[in-house]
């Protein structure tokens, strides 16, 4: 893939690690760091589609590589620094995307669901990031952390996330405690407190939770509702505020959490 002139929005030689990059948000955020010229590792539970999606993105191994992974290993992160540093010779960015939102009313689900979800979407980041931030600690050129965190992490939308919204609430926390702890050190931490969000697991979710699964254009209309914006997000729109965050264009950014809804915090 061709890197444009991205002006302060440049990541020329820059490495990086997109967990979940194989599909949604994750590839939509690993295709524009790839355009901005990141060197992309995808870290992906189904190895499959992580395989598929480094092909979608020119398979040149010298920007782009694949490695199954389970984020709520806590072994994982080193794993994965230590794949991007085969790969590319170092680290510079980590983006914590993987995450699953599975629905169960807090009345009736199980220990085990409870800590699925809290494994994936708060313990692996967390352990992910300790990861990276060592090994940037140790190449002494700084570094960022870009977690994804969700709209549902300040404010819920719905019954049924009240795992999904303990995670995201932490994951919003532990990157403000991390920013701080890191700030010395030059890497910078922040999150992406996304709002509905048009993506194969979107799409999964409202199948199986009783909106009209005909069309997804049906399905995408009804999360919708209450959207200022009158629509849900393309993954690109959130990828693109990953480029900024990882770019020189946010120097001053750390600890902080941008909110990108179409409004829905507002509405
Ligand atoms: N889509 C939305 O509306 C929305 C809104 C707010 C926040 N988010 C967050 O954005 C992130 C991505 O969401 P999405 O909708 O693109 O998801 P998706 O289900 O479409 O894709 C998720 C990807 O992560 C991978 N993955 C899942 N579990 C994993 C694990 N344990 N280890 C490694 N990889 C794993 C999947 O294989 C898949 O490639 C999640 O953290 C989600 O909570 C999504």
């Amino acid at each position: 893939m061709k890197t444009a002139n991205w002006g302060p929005y440049s990541l020329d030689g820059k490495s990086a690690i997109v967990t979940g990059g194989a599909m949604g948000i994750g590839f939509a955020i690993a295709s524009r760091l790839v355009e901005a010229g990141a060197n992309v590792l995808i870290a992906n539970f189904n190895a499959a589609a992580a395989e598929a999606a480094v092909q979608r993105l020119g398979g040149d191994p010298k920007r782009v590589a694949w490695m199954q992974a389970d984020v709520a290993a806590h072994e994982t992160g080193a794993a994965m620094v230590a794949r991007a540093v085969e790969a590319f010779g170092g680290l510079d960015l980590l983006v914590n995307n993987a995450g699953i939102y599975p629905i169960a009313p807090a009345l009736e689900m199980t220990p085990e669901f409870f800590d699925r979800v809290i494994a994936v979407n708060l313990r692996g980041p967390v352990f992910a990031a300790q990861a990276a931030a060592r090994r940037m600690i140790e190449q002494g050129r700084g570094g960022r952390i870009i977690n994804i965190a969700s709209v549902d992490g300040i404010h819920p939308s719905m019954v049924g996330l009240a795992a999904y919204d303990a995670s995201k609430g932490g994951v919003v926390m532990f990157t403000k405690n991390l920013a701080l702890e890191l700030a010395p050190h030059g890497i910078l931490v922040n999150a992406i407190a996304a709002g509905g969000v048009d993506t194969e697991g979107t799409r999964k979710m409202q199948g199986t939770a009783g909106a009209d699964p005909a069309t997804a254009a049906a399905t995408a209309a009804a999360a919708s509702i209450g959207i200022p914006l009158g629509r849900m997000a393309n993954p690109d729109e959130i990828a693109t505020v990953a480029v900024f965050l990882a770019s020189p264009a946010a120097n001053y950014m750390t600890g902080e959490v941008v909110v990108v809804d179409g409004g829905m915090l507002i509405g």
